[in-house]
């Protein structure tokens, strides 16, 4: 186990600067309250809404509202989920192998220095993508834990690598067998082939905005005014798509398709006795 310093917070020379601490909240707060104008919207907007809905209904079960959870948050970040869970809990670790986002341990998930049963419930979104050991993670999490504790665990499905980190993909049948030591186990599928497109044409222009600003400075913010009003347009259109396949006339044609990809996934697991 280690403990984060504020030494270990400072890039190394020829590093990227990590973000403020300001940024990295700003982030988190982004990511918990996807807004129609952002350009990750149709990929953040129905995850926040699960874990929301999930994480609300922990409140006081398995062990009963006198006795509050005590959470593992696993591949942290700024742990934007965090204020999904009642205020009481008796205790809340942010663990994650990158000193930057100053969690109290810093561990790799495929080991952690906690005992066997440790945790009521463990929450663990968009980490498991970057393991190349996903079976010795999710053995993990179920050591840790306790007998009827909870897992929450979101992850990439269709969706562009971004960067240089390597960067694995799954689909439903991935994360069932990777469930499978687990009980009552649902995986739902976040985010469809109808808003894929628009999500991706979001992408695709903010990377165009990035490349510009790298390129031309300044003068290149201009550009970002021009985008928001595009990401606007594109998540309406996504959104418009997704509820006419969830409801209405076209549900039967459009509701198939919409399953047939899954932007990301969200995993809800306990640990039998
Ligand atoms: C995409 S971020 C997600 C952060 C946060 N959970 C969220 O949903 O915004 C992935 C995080 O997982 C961490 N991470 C990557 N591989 C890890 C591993 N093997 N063990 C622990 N943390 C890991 C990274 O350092 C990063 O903070």
């Amino acid at each position: 186990m280690t403990m984060a310093t504020d030494q270990q917070r400072q890039s190394a020379p020829g590093e990227t600067l990590a973000p403020s601490p300001a940024v990295a909240h700003h982030e988190g707060r982004r990511r918990a309250r996807p807004r129609l104008w952002h350009h990750d919207y149709l990929h953040l907007r129905p995850l926040a809404a699960d874990l929301r809905h999930v994480l609300g209904h922990a409140r006081g079960e398995p062990r009963g509202a006198a006795e509050p959870w005590r959470i593992l948050d696993l591949g942290c970040g700024a742990s934007p989920y965090r204020e999904f869970f009642p205020a009481a809990l008796a205790a809340y670790v942010r663990v994650d192998l990158d000193s930057t986002a100053s969690p109290e341990v810093i561990a790799r998930g495929e080991s952690l220095p906690f005992a066997e049963a440790t945790f009521d419930g463990i929450l663990a979104t968009q980490v498991l993508q970057f393991t190349d050991e996903p079976q010795a993670v999710v053995a993990e999490i179920r050591r840790l834990t306790r007998p009827g504790g909870r897992v929450w665990l979101t992850c990439h499905g269709a969706w562009p690598r971004e960067g240089t980190t390597p960067e694995n993909r799954y689909g439903e049948p991935d994360l069932e067998r990777l469930f499978s030591a687990f009980e009552r186990v649902t995986v739902t599928a976040e985010g469809g082939y109808l808003g894929l497109p628009f999500a991706l044409f979001n992408l695709a222009m903010r990377e165009g905005v990035r490349a510009a600003e790298r390129r031309f400075g300044r003068a290149a913010l201009l550009l970002r005014l021009v985008a928001v009003p595009c990401f606007l347009a594109a998540n309406l259109m996504g959104r418009l798509l997704e509820r006419l396949a969830a409801a209405g006339p076209l549900r039967p044609f459009l509701a198939h398709l919409d399953r047939s990809l899954s932007m990301n996934y969200l995993v809800v697991a306990e640990r039998g006795a």
